[in-house]
Formats: C-alpha cells, sequence, structure tokens
C-alpha cells in the first residue's frame, strides 16, 4: 500500500526507521539519518522541514540505550525530549503532522493488568522520563505510538543477540520477572502505516500480541531454533550482573485498546511472526 502523503522520517539508520521506509516504499518519502539531520538542533530541524515540506514527519529518532541515557541525562533529555519539540515548532511551519513513537517505560509497571492507553505515567528512569516529555510535546492532532521490546532483522536487538549467542552455544540467564510483549519492526511500521492513513490522532499502543518474560522469549527463539534449552538460566532482575543502572518496569505488557476501538487489528502473535524472522536470521 502506498501513502498519499509525503512523508519524512527521522534516524534513517535505527531499525524501526528502516522497516518504516521499507513499508513506505513507493510513497513520497524522505529518509534522513542522524548525520544528515539532528532532531536536537532546532535550526537543522526547521531547515529539513522547510526544505521538504513533508505532510507528515515520523519521528523514530531517540537515544534508545536505556541504562546509558542514565550517564548522560542532558544528551537523553536533548534527543528524547527537545527533538520532539523542534519537530512540532517545524512541522507547525509546514503544515505537517508528526507521528511519535513512543515506549512501555512511561509507565511504572506496577500494574497488574495490561496498561491501556489513557493509563497513568509515571517513569522510573530517564529513558521514560525524557520519552515521556516527548509526548507531551505533541499537539492533540499529533499521533503517539507506543511500543515495546522491539526487534527486527536491522540493527542491533536481543532478538539478533540470543540468535548469536544460541548459535555458539554459550550459556545465557533472562529475567523471568519483567514481562512484555515482544514485537516486531515490521509488523509495527505496518500498523503505524495504516494509522497515517487513518489520519489518526491521539496515543496508540502498537505491539504484537503474546506475554512473556525475557526468559520465556529467548526460551520460545531457542526452542524455535531445535536447541537445548539448558543453556538458558532464568533470573531476577536483581540478579542480574552487572546490575543495570536503569529500573525498568516489571509488567510492560501494553493493551492495544485504542487500535481495536478503531477497528485496526494489532500485529499478530509474536509466534507466528517470530519463525519467519529466525529463518532470514538463521540462514
Ligand atoms: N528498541 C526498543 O526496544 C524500543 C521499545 C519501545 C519503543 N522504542 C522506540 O522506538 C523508536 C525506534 O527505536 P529503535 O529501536 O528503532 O531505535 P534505534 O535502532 O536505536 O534507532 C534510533 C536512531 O535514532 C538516531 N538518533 C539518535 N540521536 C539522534 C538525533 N539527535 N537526531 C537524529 N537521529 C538520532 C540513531 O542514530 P545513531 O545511532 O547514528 O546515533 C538511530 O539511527 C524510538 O523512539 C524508541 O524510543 C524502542
Amino acid at each position: 500500500m502506498t501513502s498519499e502523503y509525503k512523508i519524512l522520517i527521522t534516524g534513517g539508520n535505527g531499525q524501526l526507521s528502516i522497516d518504516l521506509a521499507q513499508v513506505f516504499e513507493g510513497t513520497d518519502l524522505v529518509v534522513l539519518s542522524h548525520e544528515a539531520l539532528d532532531i536536537s538542533q532546532s535550526h537543522q530541524v526547521e531547515e529539513a522541514l522547510q526544505h521538504y515540506k513533508p505532510e507528515v514527519v515520523i519521528n523514530a529518532a531517540a537515544l534508545t540505550d536505556v541504562d546509558g541515557c542514565e550517564h548522560n541525562v542532558e544528551q537523553a533529555q536533548l534527543v528524547n525530549a527537545q527533538g520532539p519539540k523542534n519537530l512540532v515548532r517545524g512541522a507547525q511551519l509546514v503544515g505537517a503532522r508528526v507521528v511519535q513513537i513512543s515506549t512501555d517505560y512511561v509507565f511504572d509497571g506496577a500494574l497488574d493488568r495490561p496498561y491501556v492507553e489513557c493509563d497513568q505515567t509515571n517513569p522510573q528512569s530517564i529513558y521514560g522520563l525524557t520519552k515521556l516529555a516527548g509526548e507531551q510535546a505533541m499537539r492533540n492532532s499529533d499521533l503517539i505510538v507506543r511500543t515495546s521490546w522491539l526487534c527486527g532483522l536491522h540493527g542491533s536487538n536481543i532478538l539478533k543477540t540470543i540468535v548469536q549467542l544460541a548459535q555458539t552455544g554459550k550459556p545465557m540467564s533472562f529475567v523471568d520477572d519483567q514481562i512484555g510483549h515482544p514485537s516486531f519492526t515490521h509488523d509495527v511500521a505496518t500498523t503505524i502505516q495504516q494509522l497515517v492513513e487513518l489520519e489518526a490522532q491521539g496515543i496508540f499502543h502498537v505491539t504484537n500480541q503474546g506475554s512473556v518474560s525475557w526468559y520465556q522469549f529467548a526460551k520460545t527463539i531457542l526452542s524455535l531454533m531445535g536447541r537445548p534449552s539448558d543453556q538458558l538460566t532464568a533470573i531476577t532482575s536483581e540478579q542480574l550482573q552487572p546490575p543495570r543502572p536503569a529500573l525498568r518496569p516489571a509488567n510492560s505488557v501494553l493493551d492495544n485498546r485504542a487500535l481495536r476501538t478503531l477497528g485496526l487489528e494489532s500485529p499478530p502473535d509474536f509466534r507466528i511472526t517470530l519463525p519467519k524472522l529466525l529463518e532470514v536470521l538463521c540462514e
């Protein structure tokens, strides 16, 4: 499906951006890497938007190193909070809408049910705090897409790490006390495209379905690869060595309620997409 809008995507070398570019192929599309556009620089943003005059700006650029953000607060603030502000300001000048990609980490994870879009946010990390500020920079007419546990064929991600460890037979341990929806970049990008076409506004949770812990996710991958699961150990977050600087929500499960309300299907259960990705990654 091609889009009738002129689209500009930021953070063009990121794992989600690469699949977004693929999904929007055939559309009037501009993809700008970090090198081509630093979203934290307001003059660069204004110049780029005035030059390309997009109708939709999809901001997939972010500082996504969750632990790194704890040590680099200023940079996290600049990219994850000021960046979206700059994009909204630039978008206003050319009459564009903004699609801001956000995260499950805006929640504290204390709820005992999946999070819906209107649930109270309460980020526990610098990454979560700055991403929430990015959400708050949006106008009512913009679109916020929260996703979780992203992985896919491009860039570096946990799926690729698990596959590599499995192939080398090295022991690995994953936490069994954080649950979420593993989400695949191509599936998420496809739903984002549908939302853009529908000119959706407000907050949408967009994740693959199926709640698991990181340990269960790794176990599913090993099983699909035909590898023994004795390579894998379940641990608690407290047992992580070295301890992680950033707190993660224990419950990261995002209910895709707003998608259902709009009559759109959520991305499929992660167990449906996973074998197809493994086929490519294990070639
Ligand atoms: N990864 C996850 O598990 C996850 C989960 C939930 C939500 N999200 C959100 O999903 C979105 C996409 O994430 P992703 O996993 O695709 O991230 P990613 O692979 O880390 O890509 C982010 C991209 O942003 C670029 N970038 C960093 N600073 C920038 C700046 N100042 N200006 C322009 N570009 C900049 C990076 O370029 P350099 O590498 O060259 O700096 C990188 O290409 C982000 O908004 C993220 O917060 C991710």
